[in-house]
């Protein structure tokens, strides 16, 4: 399995003080940073794009894995890349051919994740499985910040830890959607190893919070 990460998302974050507060969940020693882009179709809210991944492209080095909520994510698979994406994760819902929307993220040079929604069958995933470096399960219903963690969530992360190692493959499993540090000790227990947290770290203290999830790692 591989190392255990913290991605938090900027969702949560005052963007009034973005930068700011991406460089103090940096320096708390978070790896990634989790970029919810959302297109008001394939989930009800936007959120932002492009011009605001690339400003904040300038302030810090650490890994941007960008999740995309958008349909037909490959008509902008390029942009992303070039605004700072190093890692693209698509929901398999959003798009009809799966395999080619791995190739184009991969041919882009860029780390591979595929998504799925709290109602997606895990089996769905096994044939994508050996082409991907990171599936994220939601423990939420995308869309919005802020949401309690659905408690059927754990099983479903299990079993896909359960088939990465019967595949004997080394994928990252990442979880995202009202992953308190009480929750992420449950998820990296069955098996998860990156943890987004959102409205969990952008709180009163960032710097606390992000810490009190790296001592569970
Ligand atoms: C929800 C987004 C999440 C969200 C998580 O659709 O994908 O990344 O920001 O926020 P919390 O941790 O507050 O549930
Ligand atoms: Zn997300």
């Amino acid at each position: 399995m591989g190392k255990r990460i913290l991605s938090p998302s900027i969702l949560a974050a005052d963007f009034a003080r973005l930068g700011e507060q991406i460089k103090e969940v940096e320096e708390a020693g978070a790896e990634y940073l989790h970029i919810d882009v959302m297109d008001g179709v394939f989930v009800p809210s936007i959120s932002f794009g492009m011009p605001v991944i690339r400003s904040i492209r300038s302030v810090t080095d650490r890994v941007f894995d960008v999740h995309l909520m958008i349909v037909d994510p490959d008509r902008y698979l390029k942009e992303f890349k070039a605004c700072g994406a190093d890692s693209i994760t698509f929901h398999l819902e959003a798009t009809d051919d799966a395999e080619e929307t791995i190739d184009l993220i991969r041919n882009l040079g860029c780390r591979v994740g595929m998504a799925i929604k709290p109602k997606t069958p895990v089996e769905a995933v096994r044939k994508y499985l050996s082409k991907l470096d990171m599936l994220l399960v939601m423990t939420v219903e995308p869309g919005f910040g802020g949401q309690k963690y659905i408690p059927e969530s754990t099983e479903r992360v299990r079993r896909v830890r359960e088939m990465a190692d019967e595949m004997r493959l080394d994928l990252d499993i990442q979880v995202d959607g009202g992953i308190t540090v009480e929750k992420a000790k449950i998820v990296l227990d069955v098996g998860a190893n990156v943890i987004v947290a959102g409205s969990a770290v952008f709180g009163a203290n960032i710097t606390e919070n992000v810490k009190k999830y790296l001592v569970q790692f």
